[in-house]
């Protein structure tokens, strides 16, 4: 899934998470609409050169483009991998004001058959951890990382390679040393759980973010302080058997995501893990406009995909030499 510098796409978001995005450009959300702007990117040609896996939503896994061609058959026309969120989204952990933990596990053995009779062949579980006045508190850590070790242990024993995603979001005022010390004790709470519950890290890929002040921080620094942070919190958690780290976006621009991956791999390494990426928004955010909701836009939107995967894989092999290189 990420040999030849590529990375993941992330194209599962939720009902309510597309929602969203379709409001920003006017469409409505309705499944034809979904499955036409989803099913056009996934089609864009060569994507499989940048893309090794597509993380797809329940309804996309078991959807068909308008002519008839099952998603995952677009998939594999492309050598991309399919994979499938199996999260049910976090909700607010009792006992815990501001902090959530991820649902999901009931019933997971079950959903984790059917997708891989479906074709899904890897998975992803976001836990989502807040930073605030008093937390993330240690129970709030331990209990998203047994989720997501509890998770990957199942889609393990079901065939299915988990993506292991400890979010630590980008939400609020902290300086990037918090969000660096957060991230640590993040990490190391899921390496524990992970190996408490015998998951296979040479099985497993992680999803964790980058190392990066928070949006409404005033002091912003430099892609080589996120990079030299990020890779540094990393070596200090992840055991040199997790073969891949695929990095999230969150809520970065496109070229933010960029630029930071490409200086990770430029002057930070080598690392005993591939580091790339599994960008929703930064892959998706200019095809999404680009669109626009219009049949005609489709080739343009598919451009659009095609150029932030191509910049992206690049920056996997820190090659990338364009805009906000220094
Ligand atoms: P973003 O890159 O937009 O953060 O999305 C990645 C993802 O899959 C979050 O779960």
């Amino acid at each position: 899934m990420v040999s030849d510098n590529r990375g993941l796409l992330a194209i599962d978001e939720s009902s309510g998470t597309i929602k969203k995005r379709f409001d920003t450009i006017g469409v409505e959300s309705t499944e034809a609409n979904r499955r036409d702007y989803r099913a056009n990117l996934l089609r864009a040609k060569d994507l499989g050169h940048y893309i090794g896996g597509a993380i797809l939503f329940d309804e996309t896994l078991r959807q068909s483009a308008a002519d008839g061609v099952k998603i995952v058959d677009v998939l594999k026309a492309q050598g991309i991998v399919p994979g499938i969120k199996v999260d049910k989204g976090p909700k607010p952990l009792a006992g815990f004001p501001g902090e959530t933990v991820t649902e999901g596990l009931d019933g997971l053995a079950a959903r984790v058959d059917e997708y891989v009779a479906l074709g899904a062949r890897f998975a992803k579980w976001r836990a989502v951890i807040h930073i605030g006045d008093g937390y993330p508190t240690p129970t709030g850590l331990a209990a998203n990382a047994q989720g997501l070790a509890r998770y990957a242990r199942i889609c393990q024993e079901g065939g299915l390679v988990p993506v292991v995603e400890p979010e630590v979001l980008m939400d609020g005022d902290h300086d990037i040393e918090t969000c660096q010390r957060v991230t640590e004790a993040a990490l190391d709470a899921v390496f524990t759980a992970l190996k408490a519950h015998g998951v296979l890290l040479e099985g497993m890929i992680l999803k964790p973010n980058m190392v990066i002040a928070g949006s409404d921080c005033p002091t912003q620094t430099s892609a080589d302080d996120i990079a030299a942070r990020t890779v540094a919190t990393l070596r200090r958690c992840v055991p040199a058997a997790v073969p891949g780290i695929t990095f999230l976006s969150g809520g970065q621009t496109e070229l933010e995501a960029t630029v930071n991956l490409n200086a990770m791999n430029a002057k930070f390494g080598p690392n005993p893990w591939k580091l790339s990426f599994s960008y929703g928004r930064a892959l998706q955010a200019s095809a999404l406009e680009a669109w626009s909701g219009k049949a005609e836009n489709q080739p343009a939107a598919q451009a659009a995909l095609l150029k932030r995967a191509q910049l992206n894989s690049q920056a996997s092999a820190g090659t990338y030499t364009g805009e906000g290189v220094n």
